[in-house]
């Protein structure tokens, strides 16, 4: 596995191996949700290529930037063992040396993470072009872990025909349920006992939702269910949503494409998690 830190030096890498190729972008602190993209990318491309940088565009002013967790040695150990054949490890001054074109989202930024966090589906758009135009993948994998972020990249590719296959894939969770994330490091014991809340309610919606009927009500018995497993002390809801899985619209009725939507405040983490209805 190469070690890349600047674009020619990647760019060399990719002109001495042009198979195909599936590139899988992160921000590092990797666990077994990343590495499931990259064991798809080494199953379906000759080459692939990793990218770990902690991209400052796509947080906001009293975000995560600066104690975001890192691990570079043992991210490298888990992509190697993966069977990864790259790894693009730029730092700021390769990736916005001097920076004036960004690219911005219209209507898919107003609702869920992108109305909670102003700019920051600006910032994941910008980066993640950029890292296309550098690596030139056939393919890129993206967890729907992160889903409203996995739509707008599809919606990146067709909008700006950018020749790349991008490839959903399922969420990869602990053993409670619990989505795996890098932010959940910065859990403390009580916390982490709590954040399977999120699964536990997108299990009850599947258990208790049934084909056509009213979304609202569905919400409210959610919402009910929420007062009965909820320590209020530790978990704050940020939005409980209940969307269409391809639009992202609001329907007034539950179909075989509603998807739940979910966020919370775990102490000062801010998790998320989502999942098909039906
Ligand atoms: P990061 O949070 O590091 O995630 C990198 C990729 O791993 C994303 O596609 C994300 O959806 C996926 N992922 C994270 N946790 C997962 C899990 N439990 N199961 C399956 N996949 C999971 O998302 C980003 O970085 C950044 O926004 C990035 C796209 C790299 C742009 O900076």
């Amino acid at each position: 596995m190469i070690i890349a830190k600047t674009v020619e030096e990647i760019r060399q890498f990719r002109k001495k191996n042009p198979g195909l190729t599936g590139f899988v972008p992160t921000m590092g602190f990797l666990h077994q949700g990343h590495i499931s993209l990259v064991e798809k990318s080494v199953s379906e491309n000759e080459f692939t290529v990793a990218s770990i940088y902690v991209n400052p565009t796509q947080f906001g002013p009293n975000e995560d930037l600066d104690s975001y967790p890192s691990n570079i040695d043992n991210d490298l150990k888990l992509l190697e063992k993966a069977g990864c054949n790259a790894v693009f490890l730029p730092d700021n001054k390769v990736m916005y040396p001097d920076q004036h074109v960004f690219i911005s989202i219209k209507n898919f930024s107003n609702f869920l993470c992108g109305l909670k966090r102003p700019g920051h589906f600006d910032g994941v758009l910008t980066v993640v072009a950029k890292l296309f135009n550098i690596i030139l993948p056939d393919n890129s994998y993206f967890g729907e872990k992160d889903y409203q972020q996995l739509l707008i990249i599809k919606k990146l590719v067709k909008d700006l025909n950018f020749p790349v296959n991008i490839s959903g894939c399922p969420t990869v969770r602990e053993k409670d349920g619990v989505a795996m994330s890098s932010r959940n490091s910065y859990l403390d014991s009580n916390e982490r006992a709590e954040a399977s809340a999120l699964y536990k309610i997108h299990t009850k919606c599947r258990e208790i939702a049934k084909n056509g009927m009213k979304t609202r009500e569905l919400l409210d018995m959610l919402e009910n269910f929420q007062k009965q497993i909820l320590n209020p002390d530790i978990m704050k809801k940020d939005y409980v949503e209940i969307r269409n899985q391809y639009s992202l619209e609001f329907e007034e009725y539950l179909n075989s494409d509603s998807r739940i939507f979910l966020a919370f405040y775990c102490g000062k983490t801010r998790l998320i998690d989502n999942a098909a209805i039906f």
